[in-house]
């Protein structure tokens, strides 16, 4: 990846070091109206760049994360008097990582942005990687581009203010990079309680797993063949996740995954050789530490039409997983049948004692 990754718990300086080296012609910086009262008042009194910046402010959660909110941040970035030389600091969970980052790239063709991650999930996911969009009609990240931020400040200290359950989610993700990369990985991440790892710990864990996607992303960055892998759990997870919306008690995304990873390592089992006493600790594992995802065989067509509209899909009468043979060995493009999916889907319910 092209993009600066700095891991630091002095995130001020860093960032003042970074502005200074640009030399924009001005800044501005988006937050949402959390990380605008727990986290911009600490960096205005720290950083002269956030001091100086215009902010703007758009209101939190995904469903945000729409036509009308980038619409605003354009327009204030208009009347702050951006051009082509400014800078756009994106202050943010995930969220407004993946829309700032967008606003920034698309305004006047593109101007310089930093992504400072205040979640973990966006600390190990969202900020790196470059890609960045929106929702749209009804659809998640429908419209984006990849284009990677100038650097990306990775820092610990903001995860106080997050509550366990936004904690646990982005250490989803983490789980997801340590199955990508080894047993040992893998191992020591199920060791941690992420509810309570001091934060020079926590940095040495993410600085780990960004490595994970890292080495991915440089050689996959548009996501034509190893960077799928990346969706590991995302398949079914969505499915999870957008049915947890239409039931209007929306799960977090890395509980969806999470549980997503027990379903298709299930499905890995019985296509691509994943020990089955693993599948059986790993789901134990998961179901003490996040819960189980309830559902019924009346939903099951659901969640297989759900995964059929998932725009990964190149054909639509089959779906296709990124599966384990083992942790850390990856096999692309299984394909599975809906009757597969469905006793896949048996089996984790059996596990979870549903
Ligand atoms: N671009 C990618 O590769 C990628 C990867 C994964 C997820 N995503 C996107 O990321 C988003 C999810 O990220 P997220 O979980 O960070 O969501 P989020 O940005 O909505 O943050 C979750 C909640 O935490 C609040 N918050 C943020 N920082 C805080 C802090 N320090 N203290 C207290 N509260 C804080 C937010 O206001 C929000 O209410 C989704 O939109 C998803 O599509 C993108
Ligand atoms: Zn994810």
């Amino acid at each position: 990846m092209a993009q600066k990754l700095i891991y630091t718990n002095h995130v001020a300086q860093e960032l003042d070091r970074l502005v200074e080296a640009i030399a924009p012609s001005n800044i501005v910086v988006i937050v949402d109206s959390n990380t605008k009262s727990f986290v911009l008042p600490r960096m205005q009194a720290e950083s002269e760049a956030i001091a100086k910046a215009s902010v703007i402010e758009v209101a939190p959660g995904d469903a945000n994360k729409n036509l009308e909110s980038l619409s605003s941040i354009w327009k204030q970035m208009q009347e702050a008097g951006c051009n082509r030389l400014s800078l756009v600091i994106n202050l943010g969970g995930g969220m407004v990582t993946d829309m700032g980052a967008f606003a920034a790239s698309t305004f006047k063709r593109g101007v310089k942005f930093i992504n400072v991650p205040t979640t973990l999930l966006a600390a190990v996911d969202a900020s790196v990687g470059g890609k960045t969009g929106i929702n749209y009609n009804g659809l998640k990240n429908e419209i984006g581009v990849f284009n990677e931020a100038d650097a990306v400040i990775i820092s610990s200290t903001f995860f106080n203010t997050l509550n366990d359950q936004e904690k646990l989610s982005g250490y989803g993700e983490m789980i997801k990079h340590a199955l990508l990369s080894s047993k040992e990985e893998y191992e020591s991440l199920l060791k941690h309680d992420v509810t309570n790892i001091d934060p020079d710990k926590m940095l040495e864990l993410i600085k780990s797993s960004v490595a994970v996607k890292e080495k991915i992303v440089t050689e996959d960055p548009r996501e034509k063949g190893l960077r799928k892998a990346l969706n590991l759990g995302h398949t079914v997870g969505h499915a999870f996740e957008e049915l947890s919306i239409e039931r209007k008690s929306p799960i977090p995304h890395g509980y969806a995954v999470v549980f997503g990873i027990v379903c298709e390592l299930i499905l890995a089992s019985k296509k691509a050789g994943f020990p089955n006493a693993e599948v059986t600790r790993f789901a134990s594992y998961i179901k003490d530490t996040y819960g189980v995802f309830p559902f019924t065989c009346k939903e099951y067509d659901r969640l297989i039409a759900l995964m059929h509209h998932d725009k990964k899909n190149k054909n639509s009468d089959e779906i296709n997983f990124s599966l384990l043979e083992a942790p850390g060995t990856i096999v692309l493009d299984c394909v599975a049948s809906d009757d597969e999916i469905k006793e896949a889907f048996d089996l984790y319910r059996e596990l979870s004692g549903e």
